[in-house]
């Protein structure tokens, strides 16, 4: 096995971010992949580990897994929020002949029982990190932790969810840019299970009950950029306007546009989508408490490409502005192609975005004549028409 002073145990230049958005400017890697797995394969070696009792959590394209796969490890237990970082670990792990390497987890939960080590790509927010420690409470007493992130990304806030959970927690020295948080389970530490996040809220005429899991966008909050989007359809009369059969909320988050739809238009059929696991659970929540969870369908898919094409006539978008921790243009780029792809002919695509962005042309091109519906100090809401 291969430890600390070995060379890195994969050629990181050959992993892609596919089917993730690829650009020279993004890597599928970052350093706190390559000193996560180099704290591991110390570990796993002092400790004689093998590969069953590691749990990944918040893998992205696969430089943690395949890092120990590339060292001989085998059986790793890796839990992904995303379908397209799942997608991109798959398509690695073929294309560097480790596919087979790992199992594929549904929820941190699964893994936690079988867990020695556990590596963690940590999430942005506090909560976040909250409600993952509380998956992790099946976790054996001794098991060791190694939680990391980019500096500007970590916040000392993160230090108290990950005490509760496993004990003492001991930073370690920065490198790269990146830190890992350290700490061993202590077995007396009983941990509750975390509720998710409520909020009612009053939106377009319409009152709404929403619900967020661990990683979904913004939790059960209601986006700014989302609140401009269904206040101006409401102002500019949507419900009386258009009747329309089939609308899908495209990255639909906690669901808050997928409920406001469903009240809206009465006979809509109302799809759902989104490739994060947190954000589906999400939305099908804020459904059922919103009490529309019969009109609607919400699934795990990469920008809803599970629709048909033309098989939509009004799609809704509010497009995440980040590739992780970068601002970057390639996920909305992407999302906008999928909505004119699933939209029928004369169908129309809602679309809600920071003004600095300047969509509109890239809208005209990808879907059709566009039009500005709306705008505040911070976003634009337009009506793009699909041309025929
Ligand atoms: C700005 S948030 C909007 C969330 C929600 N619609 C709202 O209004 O609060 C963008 C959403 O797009 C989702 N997303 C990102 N990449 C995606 C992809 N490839 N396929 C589907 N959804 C994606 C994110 O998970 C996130 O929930």
């Amino acid at each position: 096995m291969v430890g600390m002073s070995e060379p890195f145990p994969l050629d990181l230049e050959r992993l892609r971010r596919r089917p993730d958005v690829e650009d020279p400017t993004l890597l599928a890697w970052d350093a706190t992949d390559v000193l996560l797995v180099e704290r591991a394969l110390a570990e796993a070696e002092d400790a004689d580990l093998d590969g069953s009792s590691i749990l990944v959590v918040g893998e992205r394209h696969g430089a943690i897994t395949l890092g120990l796969a590339g060292a001989g490890l085998r059986g790793m237990g890796v839990y992904q929020d995303r379908m397209a970082h799942e997608r991109a670990l798959e398509a690695n792990a073929a294309a560097l002949g480790l596919g087979g390497s790992y199992r594929q987890l549904e929820t941190v939960a699964d893994g936690a029982a079988s867990a020695r080590l556990i590596l963690w790509q940590l999430p942005r927010q506090v909560g976040a990190v909250r409600r993952t420690v509380a998956e992790l409470s099946g976790v054996q007493g001794g098991a060791l932790l190694f939680a990391g992130g980019r500096v500007k990304h970590l916040s000392v806030g993160m230090n108290a969810p990950l005490a509760d959970g496993f004990g003492a927690v001991e930073p370690q020295l920065a490198q790269r840019k990146s830190r890992l948080l350290m700490a061993r389970r202590d077995p007396t530490l009983a941990l509750e299970p975390a509720a998710d996040q409520r909020s009612t809220v009053s939106v377009g005429g319409r009152r709404l009950e929403l619900r967020g899991a661990a990683e979904a966008f913004g939790g059960a909050a209601l986006d700014p950029g989302t609140k401009l989007l269904l206040e101006t359809l409401a102002a500019r009369g949507a419900a009386s306007g258009l009747s329309p059969a089939t609308v899908v909320d495209l990255g639909c988050g906690n669901g808050t546009i997928a409920a406001w739809a469903a009240l809206t238009w009465p006979a809509a059929s109302i799809e759902a989508t989104d490739d994060s696991r947190d954000a589906v659970a999400s939305a099908t929540a804020s459904l059922e408490a919103s009490g529309v969870a019969e009109r609607a369908r919400v699934v795990r898919a990469d920008g809803g490409d599970h629709l048909a094409e033309a098989s939509a006539d009004v799609v809704l978008l509010n497009p995440p502005f980040h590739q992780g921790g970068t601002v970057h243009t390639g996920i909305a780029t992407k999302l906008m192609r999928q909505a004119a792809r699933m939209l029928r002919p004369g169908g129309t695509l809602f679309c809600v975005w920071n003004s600095h962005l300047r969509y509109r042309p890239r809208l005209e091109r990808l879907v059709g004549p566009t039009e500005q519906l709306g705008r505040d100090r911070t976003f634009t809401v337009t009506a793009s028409t699909r041309r025929g």
